[in-house]
């Protein structure tokens, strides 16, 4: 595997110092930042502006046991139920029992939840929750009003530089596998030096043709912790959330219809009108977000159609309005009434389960490399998220690796003396191999596999990993292709070798097993 994008010696680019790198402007690197002690100096990287962000498009909210009737060990059977009994039961542990007071201290930082007159906070449910924890922000925009607020406190913060525009190219290692720094590319590469690194560069949504996430999502930290030598864990392990908008004049990423208009009552149907989740699963509309997506798929594959059916038209238009405002607008502005009409929707990539393989204090198997929020793989999903536990992860290990950090001994980084390998000029057709890479990945690498769709995929990846691995890669589209290449192999190769079928894993003609007590 080629070690490193950048081609020249580290030692004669610009280079810049800090005590802290960290890699991604999502809810999980901001929170770090924010979390970091003020005395050190910290450099937050974003691939584009921080205004785009996967923790913005955050509809449904964020999971935690904050009411009378809930607990942590019920919030923690939830969520190992939901990922077939994989998920590190030691590190759930933490998510769970940490939830509560993180939610405040969101609240200190000024995030309003929403709340009833009495300023008690509303909570809502969502698949596979046996209570109602979900804490919401202007109705249908908890990762917005969030991240707005984060946005502007790490603004305020002397401490915290911003670069965004700046691609993570590679993360800068001794022989010893210690960290050195980043390399970043903005107008041109340059090196931050840093003994402490945190990748929180999010997911992988971006290597599938059809997927909520922003097509920028596509696993560059994850690639560069690889390349550095970092433990990957758990990379089978897919979401596909089961309602996206279907709307074929788009050709963005798909617009999320929140599980919460399951939750507050919406019932998916089929082209003949049955509401066929009533018969599949004990929990109905609500069951396990594996479980729906692949009803749905198995629906619309049965049926010949791509798409079924959100209906939400038991609830008025001013109730719509207001509780999911967003989801109401923008199906307005597609020519569709939540109240009068049947949401036309279909299973799209959603979130990664799997990532850089990190301890419940975010640390990787690198010393001074950390990672947290969608990038990591804690664990605390096993096979399937349970929804509403992304942004809480976010916040429960971004302050573990902020805690980490601010009792690490930092001392004065060198960079090696590393002369990475010259590349020929780059004749690669990006662009052609980019659709490719992400069809292959819908068609084989998705809902639903198979041993020879993997083999076919894989070996269509590796190809064009090697040609990339060959040239000299300049732009950013460049560097993306050659990192979804390398992360979507490690994806295939884990589905590869897990043959039963588990969670969102879904092998066909493999029976499905879970590994917990049933519902
Ligand atoms: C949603 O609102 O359905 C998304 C929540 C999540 O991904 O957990």
């Amino acid at each position: 595997m080629r070690r490193y994008i950048v081609n020249s010696p580290f030692k004669k680019l610009p280079t810049q110092e800090f005590d802290v790198v960290i890699a991604g402007g999502g809810l999980s690197g901001l929170y770090t930042a924010l979390n970091i002690r003020s005395s050190l100096r910290v450099a937050l990287l974003v691939k584009a502006n921080l205004a785009q962000a996967n923790s913005l498009l955050a509809q449904g909210g964020i999971a935690a046991a904050v009411k009378d009737d809930d607990s942590p060990e019920i919030h923690y059977k939830d969520t190992l139920r939901a990922s077939a009994g994989l998920a590190n039961t030691d590190n759930v542990k933490v998510l769970v029992e940490n939830g509560s007071a993180e939610i405040k201290h969101l609240a200190l930082l000024g995030v309003k939840f929403d709340s009833d007159d009495q300023g008690n906070w509303l909570t809502t449910s969502e698949g596979a929750h046996k209570r109602a924890r979900i804490l919401h922000c202007g109705g249908d925009a908890t990762g917005k009003l969030i991240m707005q607020q984060m946005i502007s406190l790490v603004r305020t913060r002397s401490n915290i530089e911003v670069f965004e525009n700046h691609f993570l190219t590679d993360i800068i290692t001794h022989q010893d596998n210690t960290v050195a720094g980043v390399v970043a590319m903005g107008d041109h590469f340059k090196v931050l030096k840093a003994g402490q690194v945190v990748v929180a560069t999010g997911g992988i949504g971006g290597i599938y043709q059809h997927s909520t996430n922003y097509s920028i999502t596509t696993g560059d930290g994850i690639a560069a912790a690889l390349r550095a030598g970092a433990r990957l864990n758990n990379m089978e392990f897919v979401q596909f959330h089961p309602t996206a908008f279907y709307n074929p004049g788009s050709n963005k990423s798909l617009f999320l219809i929140s599980e919460a208009v399951r939750g507050e009552g919406g019932i998916l149907k089929n082209h003949k009108g049955e509401a066929f989740m009533q018969f599949r699963h004990k929990f109905k509309d609500l069951a396990p977000r594996d479980v729906v997506s692949r009803e749905i798929f198995r629906e619309m594959t049965e049926a010949g159609t791509d798409h079924v059916f959100l209906d939400i038209r038991s609830k008025g238009q001013k109730y719509l309005q207001t509780r999911f405002p967003t989801i109401f607008d923008h199906l307005k502005e597609n020519g569709i009434s939540m109240h009068n009409h049947l949401i036309p929707v279909l299973p799209a990539q959603h979130y990664f389960m799997g990532g850089i393989q990190t301890n419940a204090y975010g640390q990787t198997s690198l010393q001074g490399l950390y990672a947290c929020g969608e990038a990591a793989c804690t664990g605390v999903h096993g096979a399937n998220r349970l929804a509403s536990n992304s942004l809480l992860e976010c916040v429960v290990f971004g302050s573990r690796v902020a805690e980490s950090i601010n009792n690490a001994n930092l001392k004065q980084v060198d960079l090696p003396d590393e002369n990475p390998a010259k590349y020929t000029k780059s004749r690669l057709d990006i662009k052609a191999l980019t659709l490719s890479v992400r069809k292959m990945m819908q068609d084989y690498g998705g809902i639903a596999r198979s041993p020879q769709g993997l083999v076919h995929a894989l070996d269509h990846l590796t190809k064009v990993m090697a040609m990339c691995e060959l040239s000299d890669l300049k732009s950013s589209d460049a560097f993306e292709l050659l990192n979804m290449s390398l992360v979507g192999r490690e994806i295939l190769l884990a589905a590869l070798a897990r043959r039963e079928s588990i969670g969102s894993h879904y092998m066909e003609e493999e029976p499905e097993i879970a590994l917990y007590p049933v519902w």
